[in-house]
């Protein structure tokens, strides 16, 4: 699909994404922008470079996409020195064969905090309360009467939520449990959270001074004091060699066994072989996963799990927080074609 043939500059983006911002964006300065309408839903290196051709002045892409050196040289051989991913997460794409090729890379960060957090909130929701297993209970004509041990679940007010990476995903998450459920909070993170740490002082004192039992924070030392002592769990990293696996059978082990786990980050952070086994072993632990290791793929055994509630990596999919992105992406291409500012720009 071709918008403003005539326009100087081509800009290829690998995928239709969301509202016409992003499109008039572009066509209203100067770029020639071609959407690609290839059907299947991953493209390949080999099919993106098809699309690079002879000459790209930027593209934009996806987070199934490998970015590594041999698109960019590509692009940069195109005539290229812009790329955007359409994410804020950016662990496929080499941003040193991007820095090497002259290419800037942007990202999408901002417009998906709250988005990301509400899934998240949605998942711990559904894990703890056992809403999926419910829903399928009643659409398969099981229900025959209320029964004091149908679907009991785990009360959230009054216990401690666990954030792991307390940066803008994993604060608003964490305002989301403790404001909309009255939870303590624990957190590690390399960075203090000061601007979490005083909404939790203040409300806490709110709550106190209404009567009410206030709510708690800690920093925690180590990943691991998290992991023992939180009965939900939301992991907010990114991923990169550090955080690969980072739930392993170790840390799996020293949870609570009726902890509540989420994970709305990126898969890999989970040894998801490990998180299957420890699901069989303990059927009162529950897990909310919207990411998996080798998507779109699940781990065998993973969909048979009952404690499991599984989607199909939606946590920035509303309509609001998809055009956004969009339009950062336009932004971010556009800042490097014509000197404006790029909106994120991990690579200077
Ligand atoms: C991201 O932005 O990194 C999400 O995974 C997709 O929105």
């Amino acid at each position: 699909e071709v918008w403003n043939p005539s326009g100087k500059y081509r800009v290829v983006s690998t995928k239709s994404m969301p509202g016409t911002r992003w499109i008039r964006l572009l066509t209203d300065n100067d770029c020639r922008l071609e959407i690609c309408t290839e059907q299947k839903t991953i493209l390949s290196v080999d099919d993106i470079l098809a699309l690079i051709g002879d000459r790209c002045d930027g593209v934009i892409g996806q987070l199934t996409e490998d970015w590594g050196d041999v698109l960019f040289s590509a692009l940069k051989r195109a005539g290229g020195t812009a790329f955007s991913n359409m994410a804020v997460g950016y662990n496929n794409v080499d941003v040193e064969a991007a820095n090497r090729n002259g290419i800037a890379v942007g990202n999408t960060p901002g417009v998906l905090t709250e988005t990301t957090a509400e899934l998240a909130a949605s998942l711990t929701l559904s894990a703890a309360r056992r809403i999926v297993e419910a829903d399928q209970f009643m659409r398969a004509g099981l229900y025959d009467g209320w029964l004091p041990h149908l679907f009991v679940g785990n009360l959230l007010k009054g216990q401690t939520v666990g954030v792991i990476g307390a940066g803008r995903i994993g604060s608003a998450y964490a305002r989301m449990m403790i404001e909309g459920f009255k939870m303590n909070l624990i957190y590690y993170d390399l960075y203090q959270a000061t601007r979490l740490e005083k909404f939790v002082t203040a409300y806490g004192q709110f709550l106190k001074a209404n009567g009410e039992e206030p709510v708690t924070w800690k920093r925690a030392a180590t990943m691991e004091d998290v992991l023992r002592e939180a009965d939900v769990i939301s992991l907010h990293p990114v991923l990169d060699k550090t955080t690969y696996h980072l739930i392993n059978p170790e840390r799996l082990a020293i949870m609570k066994k009726e902890a509540v786990l989420v994970n709305a980050s990126r898969g890999p952070v989970i040894d998801e072989v490990a998180l299957v086994e420890h699901l069989k072993a303990n059927p009162m632990f529950r897990v909310g996963l919207d990411v998996f290791e080798d998507e779109p793929y699940m781990k065998p055994g993973l969909a048979d799990m009952k404690n499991a509630v599984v989607v199909p990596h939606i946590a920035s999919a509303s309509k609001w927080t998809r055009e956004g992105m969009a339009t950062l992406t336009a932004l971010n291409v556009l800042g490097k074609i014509k000197g404006y500012p790029v909106w994120g720009n991990p690579n200077q």
